[in-house]
């Protein structure tokens, strides 16, 4: 009889830990009828009520003065970056770890990524290497709040000042962390938040930009706008397009955003719990948030697995061996370099062509986001802390059964 539920044997868990989003009639679906019966359902004119009233709760839950909702993560980070005046023959530094959003906005807004590795301690990007990496063409640093940490904001925004360049944070991760108690995406000039289907403040989609300045504020809103004048003279126009987000989802955020503080003690809670038992299994490391964290709330919590004590298995099949006990694990993100969707040379994007060498993946060496992304890093969704203590145990009773039986699984 086997073991292992992947290979056939019963698995640790037969019920789905909670769904997500979590859907209840009084809120959702009511705010959003109310959008359906004033037959204002888009985002123009920008921003529509329900957009300006969450763009107005989640800065100041955040720490920010201004919010900008638009339509994704993503193109978030493209229009901070117009915003800024960044584009053709500038670099901006990002990490070897990351979502491809994260290269893609610099490449859409006509600069060139630089790829940078991450540390090993919380496989954010490494402030060392930030600084090896700045040139005369550098303008900006997109650091990742990546999984259940921060990247280190007081090193990036020292190196930052010293250089001069803007710092966008991206918080797609990051929804209500707080680094010496100032909130993720308050530091730089920007910090973008994405609200797609599996983030934890989410309308299905959705981005937010927040920052502190008001003229910096204005021209993300005339970008997302088709270029249309924000200022209180109404001359102010910029080149943009149609990236605003319309009303029925912002109305899905005006409630997401209530019921968010409840759900990030859950998660931290119910995260501190996994983190203490987890880190018993052999061959498994936390990383503990960075201590200069004073609210956590993450995403997904990201262990690292040692595959010699796995009998070498690797985190995708060790991944794949908890899905199968019921548990909602996976490998996000794979290193910057072995990244498929990401191919410079595919995506034809003239700034690609002119760079192609600087940003040919064979030429790139990440050792940190590689050991990472290729053999270590197993991420536990969110909803693995928001099922009390049995959603955490059962999870911890699945690594160590995995590990237990690791040489029963298959070979990479
Ligand atoms: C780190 C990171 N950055 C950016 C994004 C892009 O967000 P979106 O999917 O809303 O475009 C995501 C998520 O999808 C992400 O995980």
């Amino acid at each position: 009889m086997p073991e292992l539920a992947i290979n056939g044997g019963p698995p640790v868990r037969t019920d789905p830990y909670p769904p997500w989003p979590e859907v209840d009639d009084d809120g959702y679906v009511a705010a959003v009828e109310r959008v359906v019966r004033s037959g204002r359902w888009g985002g123009y004119p920008e921003p529509g009520p329900n957009a300006a009233a969450f763009e107005e709760a989640f800065a100041r839950y955040q720490g920010a003065r201004y919010g900008v909702l638009m339509a994704n993560g993503t193109v978030t980070m493209e229009v901070a970056l117009k915003a800024l005046g960044i584009g053709w023959g500038d670099e901006v530094i990002i990490p070897a770890l990351t979502f491809q959003a994260t290269a893609y906005a610099p490449i859409a807004a006509g600069a060139l990524p630089v790829i940078v590795d991450v540390e090993p301690t919380t496989w954010c990007i490494d402030p060392e290497q930030i600084e090896a990496a700045i040139g005369p063409r550098t303008r900006a640093i997109i650091p990742v709040h990546l999984g259940h940490q921060m990247a280190d904001m007081d090193r990036i925004m020292a190196i930052a000042q010293r250089h001069g360049l803007a710092v966008i944070e991206d918080c797609a991760h990051a929804h209500g962390q707080r680094w010496r108690d100032r909130g993720a995406g308050c530091f730089g000039a920007f910090g973008s938040f994405s609200h797609q289907s599996s983030k934890i403040l989410t309308a299905g989609e959705g981005g937010s930009l927040l920052t502190d300045d008001e003229g910096l504020a204005a021209t993300a809103h005339s970008i997302i706008d088709c270029g249309r004048a924000k200022d209180p003279e109404g001359t102010g126009f910029t080149f943009g397009a149609n990236y605003r987000l319309g009303e029925l989802h912002a109305a899905l955020l005006t409630v997401a955003i209530e019921r968010f503080p409840e759900q990030q003690e859950a998660r931290a809670r119910n995260g501190r719990r996994f983190q203490e038992l987890v880190a018993q299994v052999p061959g498994v490391r936390v990383m503990p948030p960075d201590e200069r964290i004073t609210r956590w709330s993450f995403y997904n919590y990201i262990v690292a697995i040692d595959p010699d004590a796995f009998a070498g298995r690797t985190n995708h099949v060790v991944a794949r061996a908890l899905a199968a006990e019921g548990i909602p694990a996976a490998v996000q993100y794979p290193p910057m370099n072995r990244y498929e969707l990401f191919d410079p040379k595919r995506s034809r994007l003239p700034v690609a062509v002119e760079y192609a060498d600087r940003l040919d993946p064979s030429r790139m060496s990440f050792p940190v986001a590689e050991e990472a992304g290729l053999r270590a890093s197993v991420y536990f969704m969110e909803n693995v802390f928001r099922d009390g203590d049995r959603g955490v145990e059962q999870a911890v009773e699945a690594v160590a059964k995995v590990q237990a039986h690791a040489d029963e699984l298959p070979l990479p």
